[in-house]
Formats: structure tokens, sequence, C-alpha cells
């Protein structure tokens, strides 16, 4: 099935990258239709965008023709993806006040699907207060904001963060959106219900690195996968999410707020700081314990006997946030990784650790979950076991997210 994308073009200086953007969507197969604000007229022609779109333009909200044939609210329903880029730093203003005066702004208030924008604009105005809190509105709403890039502006002698995100970054970020869809499609879910938009999910994930001294390090083999498609899972329902990992060489999720961390502890700080939240996820695969003792020189090689590692207990996160007297996200979800008595050890956890859901997985030798594409989890609540068969992670993490949405419209909001 061909995918239809809606393309707002801003007024600002990087409109003429979105001919590039088009160019690259229609040769991805993706149909494109522009619509030009009055302001992007003056930076590209209706002419060079209809030619490259194989489409007519659309501008005006009071075409009756439009009102007729395709109105703002058909323009907005019809695509599987509104887009807007460049994001004016003007649009961004009108969308965070729920503003329809024009077609651009129409169509965003009118459309159910999903909205990527684009921002680009000078440094200044990127980083001024009104900016920031209109861009958190429209996180808030579960839009998704990709870049800006750090670099050089147009106006001279002036770099910052405010140009548009290149065109490939771009058109990748729609395509993994689709796709996404698509995903939702092999597990029946339908991930553009938008279901969590309005909540905040937190999500831990990928191994801790546990010093040992400045150069040697204690870890394991997570990679980070299943986290990171938990919160694009989540961003992807519209929640805001905050994803807390620990070191990972994948690519980052587009649309959440990423804190890198190290250690466990530094994992247990971020987590508490990012709370309050209504859901909190946590597979990461956390170290249980460190170096009772970093020293801060690297560790010699003598003639004499190997040193012993003497490890001290780290803090549980798990439990530190699921026995929370106040201010407990109003459900919580744990990973059991086990290679022995896996339902037995994460029935146990349910309980000592106070958590709603426990998800399990076997991560013994050969079971290609560790660092792998694929997983076979149980999801254990105090009502009973759930086993789901083998699938990718990317489709466990929208199940889950699923039944968490689900779950959370039943619970309480936050304190
Ligand atoms: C030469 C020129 C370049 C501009 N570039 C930008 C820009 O990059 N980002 C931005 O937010 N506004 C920029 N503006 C200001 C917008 O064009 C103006 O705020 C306009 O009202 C935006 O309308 P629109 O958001 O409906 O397209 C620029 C204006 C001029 C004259």
């Amino acid at each position: 099935m061909r995918h239809r994308i809606v393309l707002i073009i801003g007024g600002g200086i990087a409109a003429y990258k979105c001919l590039e953007v088009i160019r690259r969507l229609k040769e991805h197969s993706i149909d494109v239709r522009v619509v030009l604000t009055k302001a992007a007229q003056e930076f590209v022609t209706c002419l060079s965008v209809s030619a490259l779109s194989n489409e007519r333009v659309f501008t005006d909200l009071f075409d009756l023709n439009d009102e007729r044939e395709i109105g703002h609210i058909r323009l907005s329903r019809e695509a599987d993806l509104v887009v807007v880029a460049p994001a004016t730093a003007d649009l961004i203003a009108k969308m965070a006040g729920g503003h329809a005066n024009d077609l651009a702004t129409a169509v965003l208030l009118a459309t159910d699907k999903p909205v990527l924008i684009a921002p680009a604009m000078n440094p200044k105005m990127w980083s001024h207060p009104a900016t920031l809190r209109n861009v958190a509105t429209l996180k808030q709403d579960g839009i998704t904001i990709l870049g800006p890039n750090v670099g050089e502006m147009a106006e001279r002698d002036e770099i910052g963060p405010g140009r548009l995100i290149e065109p490939e970054q771009l058109v990748a970020a729609i395509r993994d959106h689709l796709a996404a869809k698509k995903h939702s499609r092999t597990t029946g879910l339908d991930l553009n219900t938008r279901a969590l938009v309005g909540k905040h999910v937190v999500v831990t994930s990928g191994p801790t690195h546990e010093p040992l001294d400045p150069v040697r390090y204690l870890a394991n083999r997570s990679s980070g996968k299943q986290g990171y498609a938990i919160a694009h899972a989540a961003a992807q329902m519209g929640a805001k999410v905050t994803l807390i990992t620990g070191p990972a060489s994948i690519p980052a999720p587009q649309g959440v707020t990423i804190i890198a961390v190290e250690t466990a502890e530094q994992m247990h700080d971020a987590v508490h700081d990012a709370l309050p939240a209504d859901i909190a996820v946590f597979a990461a695969a956390v170290a249980d314990w460190r170096a009772a003792k970093v020293p801060r020189d690297k560790i010699k090689k003598t003639s004499k006997k190997p040193p012993t590692l003497k490890l001290v207990e780290n803090i549980d996160i798990l439990k530190s946030v699921g026995t929370l007297k106040s201010g407990r996200p109003p459900l919580v979800i744990g990973f059991a990784a086990e290679t022995t008595s896996l339902l037995t050890n994460a029935k146990k956890k349910l309980k000592s650790k106070n958590a709603d859901l426990i998800v399990a997985n076997n991560v013994s030798e050969g079971s290609d979950v560790l660092g792998g594409d694929h997983n076979k989890i149980h999801i254990i609540s105090r009502a009973g076991t759930d086993t789901l068969a083998k699938m990718s992670k990317t489709d466990v993490a929208e199940q889950l997210m699923e039944r968490a949405a689900n779950l959370i419209s039943k619970a309480k909001a936050p304190a």
C-alpha cells in the first residue's frame, strides 16, 4: 500500500530544502500533498513544488473549490502523517495556541494523524523562552519534534541550534514513522490511536558500566534494543517519553528525551529526577554490584597475585520506584532477565519490588535475547501470567505499550 503525507512548508529560509525532501519521498513511493503558507510562497514557488510532488499545491483556506473537493478536513484525514518543515517560530506558536486562521493551522488542528515538525530558525529565536514554552506544549500534545540541528545559520557569523535537519534525516524519520505504522499492523495494533497522549513515560534501557578503575568497568551484554523499542512505541502512541539509557551503540529513537548515564547510581538518580510519570518501564540490565572502591589511577599489573575484586550491592532502581510512598507512577513495569526458574523468580520480583507488571525473559545462552532482535516474553501481573509467542523486539514493545495504555486508562493520575 502506498503511503501519503501532508507536508506543510513554513516561511523560513530553509524552505528550499523541502524540494529535495519531496523528491526523495517520491523516490520512496510516498505521495506528498503540500500546503504552502503565505510566507513560504516568498521562498519557494507553487510551480516547483507542484512539478516535484506531481500534485496541485494547497495554499488557501477559503478556496471554495477546495472546500467542495478537498478541504482542510479531508486534507488532514486522508494522510498517514502530517509533517511541518521548516516549522517557523510563528507556526510553532500558532500550533501551541490552537490557532486555525489559515490552511496550514486549520489542517494541523483538524488532523487525527501523527504530526512531526522540523523547526528551523535563528538560534536566538529557538532559545527564546516563548519558543521553548511553545515547543514544550507541542511535546505534551504528542507532537514529535525533529531537531533542530546545530550549525551555521544563513545569517553571517551565527552558529547554534536552529538549522533544519538535513533532508535525508527528515526523510528517514518520515519513513520510520510510516514503517512503525506497518509494524503495528503485523501485531494487529494501531499505534496511531494516540492512546498515550498527555502521558509521561519513563523508560530505562541498556547496560550499566560500573568502573573498576579509570579504564576498566563491569558490564553486561544488554544492547538497549528492547528499551529503545519501548520508548519508540510509547512516543508513537503520543506519550512524552524520557529514555534513560546506559551506554548503547544503536540509533536513538526520534521524538524522545534521552538522558545518557553510565552507572546504576546515575541511572537511579536520573529516574527519580524524571518523575513524576504515568508509566515507568525498567528495561535496563542494571548491574547488581559495583566495586567497593574505585582507585583514581589504573590498577597496575604486578608480579604479585591478581587483585581481589570487592563488590558492594547497587541500589535497586525498580524497587526504589515501586515502593515510593508518594509520587509512585500509577503503572510500574519491571523486567526479569533470568537463566533459571524464570517464572518463579519473576513472580517473586513482582511482589518484592511492588511492581504492577513483570516482563520475564529467558536470557540463557542461545536464547538470542541479549543483543538480539527477538524476544519471547511472559507478562506477569497479580491477575496471572500471559505467555507471548517469540516476536521482534519492536512487536514486543508495541504489545507491552498497548497493554500499558489500557491499564493506565483505568489507573489514577500521578501524585
Ligand atoms: C528572509 C527571511 C527569512 C526568514 N527565516 C525564518 C526562519 O528560518 N525561521 C523562522 O521561524 N522565521 C523566519 N522568518 C520569519 C517568518 O517568515 C515569519 O515569522 C512568517 O510570519 C512565518 O509565517 P508562517 O509560519 O505562516 O510560514 C524569515 C523571514 C524572512 C523575511
